[in-house]
């Protein structure tokens, strides 16, 4: 097969996979203490690779691709030791491509473990600021392709619609007594998840409004206040893919999103040591704060 039938042909492999999944739930959560309140938690773990960055390892293939990025002997090299790795290393074996994640040494046996379920190659280095410049070289090297989350997740998405999280959330909550939510609240790691739906709920016109948590030690709330380019803050959050010790202006959310951005202090280790419940953690004690009038 040459290259360009190849590319057609992994591109449809991807597109056939989106058309066999099914959309993640929307949860109708009871607040008893607050009924005036209606809270939907988008369960984004039902996805085939655990979470929500299979839509961005999606996107990132298909951008990849479709720039003429990745062919058939690349090898597929990202930064990451969270759900990004384990969800292109899902999409790299989906296309027959090696795929290698970048790491620190201190990352959890569980990842790994989930990412050489998948094909992929864990390679560690011991400076975790070390990770972007190893991950460059070791593309280079292989002839590969360096996906660079951080910098494309938030051009690789189609955020007019293309049932992106946005579009299905807003269709998912079309039945329900107040079809308009007043808020959205979201985390951000990369950035790409509340970059897609600030641009939509703007491209719409949508009165809805979107609030950035954010953890400690990340640089979005200081640079969505004031306006700064981020400085370094050195240690991150401790909380597995969810806010930035440092950033570019280019990857920072408030670029692109209408949001009120929220510092959850110490919305950390003691209620959720990983990514897995951040939701949950930072959508309900917001909620009696941002619950505007229901629509
Ligand atoms: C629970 C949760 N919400 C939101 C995000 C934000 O993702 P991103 O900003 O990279 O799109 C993540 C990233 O891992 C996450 O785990």
């Amino acid at each position: 097969m040459n290259t360009q039938a190849w590319v057609k042909h992994a591109i449809r492999e991807i597109n056939a996979d989106f058309q066999r999944s099914a959309e993640t739930h929307m949860v109708r959560v009871p607040l008893p203490m607050l009924s005036q309140i209606c809270l939907y938690f988008k369960d984004e773990s039902t996805h085939p690779s655990g979470s929500l960055k299979h839509r961005l390892a999606r996107s990132l293939f298909l951008y990849g691709l479709c720039n003429g990025w990745i062919g058939p002997e690349s090898t597929i090299v990202e930064a990451s030791s969270g759900s990004t790795a384990v969800s292109e290393a899902y999409f790299a074996r989906l296309l027959g491509l090696p795929f290698v994640a970048v790491m620190p040494q201190s990352t959890s046996r569980e990842k790994i473990k989930l990412i050489e379920f998948y094909g992929g190659k864990c390679h560690f280095v011991s400076d975790a600021s070390q990770i972007r410049a190893a991950s460059q070289e070791l593309a280079q090297q292989n002839r590969g392709h360096f996906m660079d989350q951080f910098t494309y997740a938030e051009r690789a998405t189609d955020w007019r619609g293309n049932n992106n999280i946005a579009e299905s959330l807003f269709r998912q909550l079309e039945l329900e007594p107040h079809c308009h939510p007043a808020w959205v609240v979201v985390g951000a790691g990369t950035g790409g998840t509340s970059a897609t739906l600030g641009r939509y709920i703007r491209y719409y016109g949508r009165d809805t409004q979107l609030c950035v948590v954010d953890p400690d030690h990340s640089v979005f709330f200081d640079f969505y206040r004031t306006g700064q380019p981020p400085h370094s803050l050195g240690n991150g959050s401790r909380i597995e893919g969810i806010g930035r010790p440092s950033s570019s202006r280019r990857s920072c959310p408030k670029s692109s999103t209408p949001c009120c951005k929220s510092r959850i202090p110490g919305a950390s280790p003691a209620c959720c040591s990983s990514n897995n419940g951040w939701g949950d953690a930072s959508g309900r004690p917001l909620a009696p704060t941002l619950s505007g009038p229901c629509r």
